[in-house]
């Protein structure tokens, strides 16, 4: 009888299961500047944030959420508040100039710390994939939600950009009942209930094969805060089952020189948590037309240096030669308010 053994090597070798992950998107081509912003409405009239980001010629421009004020179920006053965003010079020219990548927050998604359970979340996420030019064939159109990835760069300088989609699936957290602390801004507490999902399954088991994309940064976009966790307004403290589950896929990846990017609470402020002997970080950048001062002043243990409580937007600087990322806040000037350097060394697991 015949070997059956040089069949089974073939089956073996061709298994699709062994093939490397990849992203949604790649491109080739080497990055080294990103911007990022979020919370952006027009109706503040501020639009000079988009002069200071144009001035650093970035190579992409990450828009984290709450890039507009929608919150509406009716998708014709959706599409008409986008139009608007089109018509600000400043981001036509980003859009010319820059790769645009996107992810949303509740008001762009179109309610007010939402979740899974707004009505229209699908149209939603059609109406935004369209304005946001993802092509026909996109792999965010084939599934719910409107998370994405992307690789930039040859081997040896992949760059590989992870933007979650924090709401689609997200299980609405109860306000909190009892009085709020001191220096808290916002309505919520960590919860205890393991049920409740950040992510949600289908998402999580996508972020999972991300990290094993081969990439020598890994930058994950987050519309709400990764690390700060006490000022009450909705971040992934308050689901510490989801957050350690997130902490532990890097770990278990060894998913190095990864770092956060985020959103949403109108100031911008570095945070640094030790998980495990390992250093996270999160870079919060918001309040492209509207900052918060008396939210800056809300408690942060994890952050680093001060908060930026004026019109911000977040730059990441990649010296692939120093093997070393820079992180600053610029104001609408172009002009940086603060830099914190970090090299890959200390983002090794
Ligand atoms: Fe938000």
């Amino acid at each position: 009888m015949k070997s059956i053994l040089p069949l089974l090597l073939l089956t073996a070798l061709s298994t699709p299961s062994h093939a490397t992950p990849k992203a949604d998107f790649s491109d080739p081509t080497a990055i080294d500047t990103i911007a990022f912003g979020s919370c952006f409405n027009p109706k503040h009239k501020k639009f000079q944030i988009f002069d200071g980001i144009l001035k650093h010629q970035p190579d992409a421009f990450l828009f984290l959420g709450d890039n507009i004020y929608g919150d509406t179920e009716d998708m014709e006053v959706l599409r008409a508040k986008y139009a608007e965003l089109d018509a600000i010079p400043g981001f036509a020219k980003l859009r010319e100039t820059s790769r645009v990548l996107a992810t949303w927050d509740d008001h762009d998604y179109g309610i007010n710390d939402g979740g899974n359970t707004y009505k229209k979340r699908e149209e939603s996420a059609a109406i935004f994939l369209d304005f946001f030019k993802d092509p026909a064939d996109s792999p965010r159109r084939q599934r719910e939600g409107i998370y994405g990835s992307y690789t930039f760069g040859p081997e040896g300088r992949v760059c590989q950009i992870i933007m979650l989609d924090t709401r689609y699936f997200r299980d609405v957290l109860p306000r909190t009942k009892e009085k709020r602390k001191p220096d808290a801004v916002g309505w919520y507490d960590a919860t205890d209930d393991t049920s409740m999902t950040q992510l949600g399954e289908q998402q999580w088991n996508w972020l999972e094969t991300q990290l094993q994309v081969p990439a020598n940064l890994r930058i994950i976009a987050s519309s709400v805060q990764v690390l700060a966790s006490e000022k009450g307004m909705e971040n992934w403290g308050h689901v510490p089952h989801e957050r350690k589950r997130l902490f532990d896929l890097l770990k278990k990846h060894k998913a190095h020189q990864s770092f956060f990017i985020s959103g949403d609470v109108h100031f911008g402020e570095l945070s640094k948590m030790d998980v495990d002997g390992y250093p996270i970080y999160d870079m919060t950048s918001s309040g492209m037309s509207h900052p918060s001062p008396g939210w800056a002043r809300a408690t942060n243990s994890f952050r680093v240096g001060k908060a930026h409580p004026v019109l911000n937007a977040g730059l990441i600087g990649i010296n692939w030669e120093a093997r070393e990322v820079s992180l600053s806040f610029i104001n609408p000037k172009g002009e940086k308010l603060a830099t914190h350097k970090l090299p890959f060394a200390e983002l090794e697991f």
